[in-house]
C-alpha cells in the first residue's frame, strides 16, 4: 500500500479530507503517520480516531529539526509527504530527502499572496477571484510547482472568515485530488511544470 506522511500544526482539517478519501476508497493508500510540530494540535486528534501513528517532533532542537523528520519519515516507509496547515517554512534536509515529493496546500492563487494570511492578502489587495493551490515543496516559500488550483468569486461583503471557509471547501476537493494523481503516477514535472496526464 502506497504509504503517506502528513505534517500538520493545528486544525487538521485537510489532514480529514484525506482520511476520508482513503475511507471511501477514492485514494489507494494509507497514512503511514502524523507529525506534529504542536503538542495541542487538533489534526492529532483525528490521527487517535482513525488508529494513525502520530508524533509530536518538538521544533527546539532547530538545526536537525528537519534532519529528524526526514528520518522519522524514510523510517515508516513514506512516499509521499503531505503538509497540511504545516506553519513552518520546510528546509533543505527534508527537501532533499523526498524531492518533488512533498506537498502543500496553500489558500491563495498562487504566484499571487505567498506567506501566511493569504486570504486577508486577497482581501485587501481587492482581488475579485481568489481560490487555492496545490504545489510541489521546494526551498523557497510557497513556490514550488503547480499541480492543481480552483478559484472562488470574493463577494461583495466577505470577512476573512468568509472567505476562507469558501476557499477551505475547495482545499479539501483539490488536495486529495492531487494525491491521488501523484499515486496513480500522472503528474509529470518538466522544469516548474506540472504536467497532469488524463
Ligand atoms: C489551510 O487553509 C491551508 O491552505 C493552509 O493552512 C490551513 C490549514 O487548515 N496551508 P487545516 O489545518 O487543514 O484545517
Amino acid at each position: 500500500m502506497f504509504r503517506i506522511g502528513v505534517l500538520a500544526s493545528g486544525r487538521g482539517s485537510n489532514f480529514q479530507s484525506l482520511i476520508d478519501s482513503i475511507d471511501s476508497g477514492a485514494i489507494k493508500a494509507e497514512v503511514a503517520c502524523l507529525i506534529t510540530d504542536n503538542p495541542d494540535a487538533y489534526a492529532t486528534e483525528r490521527a487517535k480516531r482513525h488508529n494513525i501513528p502520530h508524533v509530536y517532533m518538538n521544533p527546539a532542537s532547530k538545526d536537525m529539526y528537519y534532519n529528524a523528520i526526514a528520518d522519522e519519515l524514510t523510517r515508516r516507509g513514506v512516499e509521499l509527504v503531505a503538509l497540511a496547515g504545516f506553519m513552518r517554512v520546510v528546509k533543505k534536509p527534508l527537501i532533499a530527502a523526498f524531492p518533488m515529493r512533498i506537498m502543500n496546500i496553500h489558500p491563495a492563487l498562487l504566484p499571487s499572496f505567498k506567506g501566511l494570511h493569504a486570504q486577508r492578502q486577497a482581501l485587501d489587495y481587492g482581488v475579485k477571484i481568489a481560490g487555492c493551490t496545490v504545489h510541489f515543496v521546494d526551498e523557497g516559500v510557497d513556490t514550488g510547482p503547480i499541480i492543481l488550483q480552483e478559484a472562488v468569486p470574493v463577494l461583495s461583503g466577505d470577512t476573512e472568515e468568509t472567505l476562507s471557509a469558501r476557499i477551505l471547501e475547495c482545499e479539501h476537493r483539490i488536495y486529495p485530488r492531487a494525491i491521488k494523481l501523484f499515486i496513480e503516477g500522472k503528474l509529470k514535472i518538466t522544469g516548474n511544470k506540472v504536467i497532469v496526464e488524463q
